[in-house]
């Protein structure tokens, strides 16, 4: 991960961290303590637990702990721990959060003695800014938070190019199918939705867009994907991935008329998407596991594959996304504890929009990381943007 290491190197120099605890609510994977190595580098003390109680590497956890960092995590820990850790990282009164999926920022505001020293959050995925958004309407919202999830860097990298592989990669895992001539039905073409289409379709699957956003819908459309109601997607899709982080997106009457066969995955952060409920009352008997991480339900003519259980395939049945990946979000994190530390007072309460100079710097990073240079603008051109007149 050469970026977290070019910015962890800057900050063991400047040291702009020391005493700071930082408290991390993320998944617990091998790139999260890459982002960890970097805030400890700068002298943060970090407290981690997870975003996900399935998402966790449990090797992960020793080695981290091994390093006298605390980790609060073990992979498929009980919805209880899993709340309690999110409650003991609150209860550390942070200086700065880092959040994927809002629960610790939530568990923050709990209790006024908990926000007293917070300078502020960061989030990191779309569902964690929709909860955000909804506290701040409710007027509930009282720490700023940096959107790194909307940092372009992040929708191009983290979104589509790295939800859009490893979404592929947990079906392809968990289920060793061939999606070459199959038809692959994308529910949700928002950013990390396109990156799943895209890959399908690059995988030589047929892809049919399900949307209810007429933009994104048209957008789809235009890329030449399908484009039809999720009723009428029911009855062609192979392989069925909902990616909105909205509730019971395919429920019993998609269900019905579905093939035999057909795969249901969900790559949106909460297991909310696909309705297990409805399925199980559709369902005889109990599911079976046919393949670790894959249930069969048996609907009598019919058969329907449910991947982990509906929770977020690409981290349940793969490894998430790409360190190549994470190291673009989480240099993005670490830039973001510097600013908010800088700007500690300065920001209102809120959701903030991800600095821009600092996304261009993660590219420029990025970009060197990769040996690619770019050209600059000459002094005449940059003239020419100044300029209003119509060129003579
Ligand atoms: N698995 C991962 O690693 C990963 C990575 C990034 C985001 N996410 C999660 O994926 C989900 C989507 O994120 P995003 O950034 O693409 O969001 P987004 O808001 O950019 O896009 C979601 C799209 O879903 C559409 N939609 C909403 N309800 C729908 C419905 N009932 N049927 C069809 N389409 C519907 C919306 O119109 C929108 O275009 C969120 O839960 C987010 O947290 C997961």
């Amino acid at each position: 991960m050469p970026l977290l290491r070019s910015i962890g190197e800057r900050f063991a120099q400047e040291r702009a961290l020391d005493g700071v605890a930082v408290a991390a609510c993320l998944h617990v994977t091998a790139e999260t303590a890459n982002l960890v190595a970097a805030l400890r580098a700068g002298g943060a003390s970090v407290a981690l637990c997870a975003a996900n109680p399935f998402s966790t590497q449990d090797d992960v956890v020793a080695a981290l702990a091994g390093e006298g960092v605390d980790v609060l995590a073990v992979r498929a820990e009980s919805a209880e721990d899993y709340t309690a850790h999110v409650e003991d990282l609150a209860a550390r009164k942070p200086r700065v959060a880092l959040d994927d999926g809002a629960d610790l920022i939530e568990a923050l505001h709990a209790d006024d003695k908990r926000l007293a020293g917070l300078a502020g959050a960061t989030e990191e995925t779309t569902t964690g800014l929709v909860r955000l958004r909804a506290m701040a309407a409710a007027g509930a919202l009282r720490c700023p938070v940096l959107a790194v999830n909307e940092a372009v860097s992040e929708r191009t990298f983290n979104d589509r190019f790295g939800t859009g592989q490893s979404t592929l990669d947990g079906i392809l895992r968990a289920t060793n199918v061939l999606l070459a001539g199959r038809t692959v039905v994308v529910l949700g073409y928002g950013a990390t939705g396109r990156g799943v289409a895209q890959r399908a379709r690059g995988a030589g699957a047929s892809v049919i867009v399900c949307e209810v956003d007429p933009m994104a819908a048209l957008e789809a459309r235009m890329e030449g994907h399908e484009v039809m109601p999720a009723l009428e997607a029911a009855e062609r899709g192979d392989v069925f991935v909902t990616v909105t982080g909205v509730r019971g997106v395919l429920r019993g009457e998609h269900f019905e008329r579905m093939k035999d066969g057909a795969i249901l995955a969900n790559a949106g952060h909460f297991d909310v998407e696909i309705d297990l409920d409805a399925l199980r009352d559709l369902a005889t008997g109990t599911p079976r596991e046919v393949r670790p991480l894959v249930e069969e339900y048996d609907l009598g003519a019919r058969r329907l594959y449910v991947l982990a259980g509906g929770r977020v395939v690409n981290l349940a049945a793969a490894e998430g996304h790409p360190a190549a990946v994470m190291d673009v979000s989480f240099a993005l994190h670490a830039l973001a504890v510097e600013e908010l530390l800088r700007r500690e007072g300065e920001l209102d309460p809120g959701v903030h929009a991800f600095p821009t100079e600092l996304d261009h710097e993660v590219a420029r990073l990025k970009l060197a990381s990769l040996g690619v240079e770019i050209d600059a603008l000459t002094s005449e051109q940059q003239e020419y943007q100044r300029s209003f007149r119509r060129p003579g």
